[in-house]
């Protein structure tokens, strides 16, 4: 489905592959597995983000979703299969290159330099850009709209938890990504943040966004397609709600289809 914003699996039907290593396309993760310690945590994970928008990456707890965006940032090496972004290959690329390229993700947990201030937080990599105005602009831009400008002086580490989540949001976003990898990034947030969260997301339809989540109201809201993972394999791809009412998958992810593990964080809005 070129340029819907879309993220499917690209096993079966995929054909034209070479096309979708275009400089088109977003994102294409092709072939890719990773064992640790001969443990096998991903299996020949195909997928294609082939336009704008959000797509979910759902699936349950060590399924291997965080695995994944380590593999496609540069992370971790794959034991085998290649990514690709905008025609790009980022497989063998180091972290730093493969952000170079446009290709940012948050981290589950949040990663922030707790004795910096929130802004200084968000200037963390802009270096001598800062002395344009437009990028100063920017930065006071990211911060109003997600609801910082108020905190823009506080250490990091004495944020509430969902200031702290959001600012994880604004470090990215200041960077104007290509490309959008969220692990978890409204989990644990109180509703005020989260609608600042969701609002900052849907206003940028442009982007293309790959959304790891747990609570399944937050992909309804925000996702029009979903992946879901299952021990490191591509289980199903699809429209969000015939995804999440799936009985076979809901079964998978509470733990009586096969031994997955009950999510931790699924909240009220689960399968
Ligand atoms: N550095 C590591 N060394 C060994 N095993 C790891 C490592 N990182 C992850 N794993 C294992 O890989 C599997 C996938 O983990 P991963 O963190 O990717 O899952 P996840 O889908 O992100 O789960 P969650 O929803 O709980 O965040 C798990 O079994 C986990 O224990
Ligand atoms: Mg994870």
């Amino acid at each position: 489905m070129p340029g819907s914003g879309q993220l499917r699996s690209a096993g079966a039907g995929a054909d034209g592959m070479s096309e979708m290593q275009s400089a088109a396309v977003p994102l294409m993760v092709e072939n890719v597995s990773l064992s640790f310690g001969g443990v096998r945590v991903l299996t020949k994970v195909d997928l294609v983000v082939y336009g704008n928008g959000i797509v979910a990456l759902v699936g349950p707890n060590g399924a291997g979703k965080t695995t994944l965006f380590n593999v496609i940032c540069g992370a971790l090496r794959p034991s085998q299969g290649e990514v690709y972004s905008f025609g790009t290959r980022l497989s063998g690329m180091p972290a730093e290159a493969v952000a170079e390229h446009g290709v940012y993700r948050t981290f589950q947990d949040l990663r922030l330099f707790g004795s910096l201030s929130v802004r200084e937080n968000v200037c963390v990599g802009l270096g001598r850009s800062l002395r344009r105005r437009s990028i100063v602009e920017k930065v006071d831009d990211l911060l109003e709209e997600l609801d910082l400008a108020r905190w823009q002086d506080v250490r990091a580490r004495d944020l509430a938890h969902g200031a702290a989540k959001l600012l994880t949001i604004a470090r990215v976003l200041v960077h104007d990504p290509k490309v959008l990898l969220l692990d978890e990034p409204g989990a644990g947030m109180d509703i005020q943040s989260y609608e600042h969260l969701s609002g900052a997301l849907k206003r940028r339809r442009d982007l293309p966004i790959v959304l790891v989540e747990h609570n399944l109201d937050t992909v309804r809201d925000l996702a029009g397609r979903v992946i879901f993972l299952d021990g490191g394999k591509v289980a199903a791809d699809g429209p969000t709600e015939e995804i999440l009412s799936r009985d076979d998958l809901a079964a998978i992810y509470f733990g009586s289809g096969g031994g997955s593990a009950v999510p931790e964080d699924v909240g009220e809005g689960g399968m």
